[in-house]
């Protein structure tokens, strides 16, 4: 049969971070491939499928034979032969050969590699574009992007104690539009930070790298950005924030906020960032507590999930029983959706569709570490997650996935519909419209 498995290949590439990752290869017997990159993070969640590295002095202990090495053995001989449209039956032997909860044997970057090499192997086979293959002629709207001007956190020095300073333009009619309002912004945010004397480069995912007093400080260079770029805050374009809080917690209970010259409580951290919804225009804020605090969560959640979007990142690591376990606690009303989070294809459509299925957001979103694999472009839109994070609007292995959204939706032509206010928990959208 031409979509039976024939090769799986797996060798050392490098990603953005000039450090090693895993590529993959698989081969068909019609002669069709597919070919995935693993991405890497580096504020990662504690309940995260694990990124396997060999330690040791070499590349800084990042080396990543022994996930290469999981491939090409034991992976391959578990596969071979397999059809390759089975992508939950490959999934799930891969899960159960490991054999550990968290794919800490074969390592989530050797997984996630090989499942989405997998899955673009079968689309190639059809002959059809990835997103295609993935909508099977369902609703596929393309996804709002989030995307970043100014790179904090762990992704920039710990400069500011926020990670991700970030616009959405859900008021746009196309992703080409929210593109060109997106390339304006980011250019005014640089020239404002030139004009002040804080442009210091650039931080991990692209975006400028801040120099500011303050974490409210950013937020108004934000705003300025946005009316200095001719929009309006809070109608054209909004702000997006990822706290990534976890990097904040200081393990007792209370969260550090450097910048700030601060300490908090989680209530005190939850109404700090309630000041700042109230101050600026703020529509979605991803890891206000960290990322066993689920009480501070359903707090954040009481106190502004109703107009604000509450995504869980390193609290949900893309894992379907969290999702529940949060919605049970009223806890967020997003997930952000990473597929090394998960390790698999499978594993991360699972969360996806558990946040559907209780109504809520969905952000497909890359890692700070990427690669020029442009997967999440083609999943954001073939689930019609609605939503899709990649980081900022420079540096190409971000770029990469942004022109891949231009392509699919000139591809898509007069069927194409842009997410916009569509694109979050009912609620949120409602105060939108
Ligand atoms: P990471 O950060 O890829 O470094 O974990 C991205 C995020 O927190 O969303
Ligand atoms: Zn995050």
């Amino acid at each position: 049969m031409k979509s039976t498995i024939t090769a799986v290949r797996a060798r050392q590439v490098w990603d953005s971070r000039g450090r090693p990752t895993v590529e993959a290869d698989v081969t068909l017997a019609g002669g069709a491939m597919g070919r995935a990159l693993a991405p890497a993070g580096a504020s990662r969640g504690a309940h995260e499928a694990i990124d396997l590295r060999d330690g040791g002095p070499r590349f800084g202990g990042m080396g990543v034979d022994r996930a290469v090495a999981a491939v090409n053995d034991e992976i391959a001989r578990l596969l071979i032969g397999r059809d390759v449209r089975d992508q939950a039956g490959l999934d799930e032997a891969m899960a159960a050969a490991d054999a550990t909860p968290n794919l800490a044997r074969f390592g989530a970057n050797a997984t996630v590699a090989v499942s989405l090499a997998a899955l673009h192997a079968a689309a190639a086979a059809e002959g059809a574009p990835l997103w295609a293959w993935l909508a099977q002629g369902r609703k596929a709207r393309i996804p709002l992007p989030e995307i970043q001007i100014f790179g904090g956190g762990a992704h920039a020095g710990r400069r500011t104690d926020v990670q991700d300073f970030m616009i959405m333009t859900p008021r746009a009619a196309t992703v080409r539009e929210a593109f060109e309002i997106t390339a304006e912004v980011f250019r005014a945010a640089g020239q404002l930070m030139a004009d002040t004397g804080r442009l210091a480069g650039a931080a991990d995912e692209g975006g400028w790298w801040p120099v500011f007093d303050s974490n409210e400080q950013a937020l108004g260079d934000l705003t300025a950005a946005i009316e200095r770029a001719g929009y309006r805050p809070g109608e054209d374009v909004f702000i997006s924030l990822d706290v990534a809080a976890n990097e904040l917690d200081r393990g007792d209970g209370r969260y550090r906020l450097g910048l700030d010259g601060s300490e908090f409580s989680t209530d005190e951290m939850v109404e700090r960032v309630a000041a700042w919804v109230r101050r600026y225009p703020i529509l979605s804020i991803e890891d206000p507590v960290s990322q066993d605090d689920l009480a501070g969560f359903a707090a954040a959640t009481a106190a502004y999930g109703e107009r604000v979007q509450l995504i869980g990142d390193d609290i949900l690591v893309t894992n379907a029983d969290r999702v529940r376990r949060a919605a049970e606690a009223n806890a967020g009303n997003a997930v952000l959706v990473k597929v090394n989070q998960a390790g698999t294809v499978t594993r991360a459509k699972a969360a996806l569709d558990a946040a559907k299925a209780l109504n809520w957001g969905a952000i497909v979103s890359a890692r700070s570490g990427e690669t020029e694999d442009v997967s999440i472009a083609h999943l954001a839109t073939g689930w019609d997650a609605g939503q899709i994070k990649v980081g900022s609007f420079a540096r190409s292995e971000r770029m990469a996935k942004w022109n891949e959204l231009l392509r699919i939706e000139e591809a898509m032509g007069a069927d194409a519909v842009f997410a916009g206010v569509s694109a979050f928990a009912p609620s949120v959208t409602a105060g939108l419209k």
